[in-house]
Order: C-alpha cells, then structure tokens, then sequence
C-alpha cells in the first residue's frame, strides 16, 4: 500500500506550530506500506486541491490522508477542497469514523471530513488532533486493503475467491 499524508494548517505551514499528526500517520503506517510523501499546506483550498491532485495522479498513492481542518473555525475547508477533488464520494468511512468516535468524546460530530475516490486514490479526511487521528485509524485500518485491491482492480467481486 502506498500512502501520502497531508497536514492541513496555517500554524504548522508558517512553522508557529509542530506538526505531530502528520508524522504519527506516517509512524503508524511506517512497518505496513510505503510512505510516499508527507506534505503540510495552510488552509487554503487550492492548495489543498493541488497538493491531492499530486498525491493522486503524480504519485499514484493508493490512499491519501490528509489531517486538520474539518472542524467549524471560519478557514476549515479540508472537506470542501477534497469534495472538489473526488470523482465518487466514500461516505461509509467518516460515517464509521463519526459513529465509533461518538463513544469517546460528544464533540466527535464536529467533524465535517469526508472521504472520496479520485482515479485510483482513495482520500480520507482525519481530524487534526493527534488523539483524532489514532482513534480514527482504528476504525478505517482494517478495512484499507480491501479497499485498495479493490480500487486497483485486483478484486473483482467482494464475497468470492
Ligand atoms: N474524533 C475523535 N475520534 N476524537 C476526537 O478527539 N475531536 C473532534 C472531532 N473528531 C475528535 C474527533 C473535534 S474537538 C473537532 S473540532 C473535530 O474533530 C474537527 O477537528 P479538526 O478541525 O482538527 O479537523
């Protein structure tokens, strides 16, 4: 599996604040797929537009994440620019994702990240905090290699061998 991560933020960008999102993605996925590329944009839609549009038609990722920037502050526009970008809309995985965080923490329905498919990639949007982010993988992980066999075209039905 071949993953890009991008950490979207205005502090992170201009260096006022430690990305630890990014990088924690990039250590949980580090032993089970290749990491192709870790990048951090501000919150600014183009940008965001360009940077997945890289990371999938460039680089070939099979899955991108990006973290931050789904929440309610005025400049949140993750999922807006990742809507932009997909062909065909994921909806079961923040849907899972809100669902399972909904038994942690009640603020778990602040989250607006979507998830889509754009040619071959598969884009998740995760929240921006560390503590998010991990309890978010918990629930997309196990589901990932079906996904990417899958959209690869390796599988051509689920259900049968
Ligand atoms: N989901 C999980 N699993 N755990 C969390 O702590 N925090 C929420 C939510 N989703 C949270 C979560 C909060 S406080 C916010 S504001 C939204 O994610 C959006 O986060 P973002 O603006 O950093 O993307």
């Amino acid at each position: 599996m071949r993953i890009s991560i991008l950490t979207v933020s205005d502090r992170c960008s201009r260096g006022e604040k430690e990305d630890k999102s990014g990088p924690l993605i990039k250590e949980i996925f580090g032993k089970t797929a290749e990491i192709l590329c870790l990048k951090t944009v501000p919150d600014e839609k183009e940008e965001i537009k360009k940077a997945l549009i890289e990371m999938s038609d460039f680089l070939h990722s099979d899955v991108v994440f990006t973290t931050g920037g789904t929440g309610f502050a005025p400049r949140d526009v993750t999922p807006e620019a990742t809507k932009e970008v997909i062909e065909k809309e994921v909806p079961g995985i923040p849907e899972a994702v809100r669902a399972e965080s909904l038994k942690i923490t009640p603020r778990a329905v602040l989250s607006r990240a979507a998830a889509g498919i754009r040619g071959k990639t598969l884009i998740i949007n995760l929240p921006g905090s560390p503590k998010a982010v991990k309890e978010s993988l918990d629930v997309i992980t196990p589901a990932l290699p079906h996904a990417v066999e899958t959209l690869s075209g390796a599988t051509l039905s689920c259900g049968r061998e």
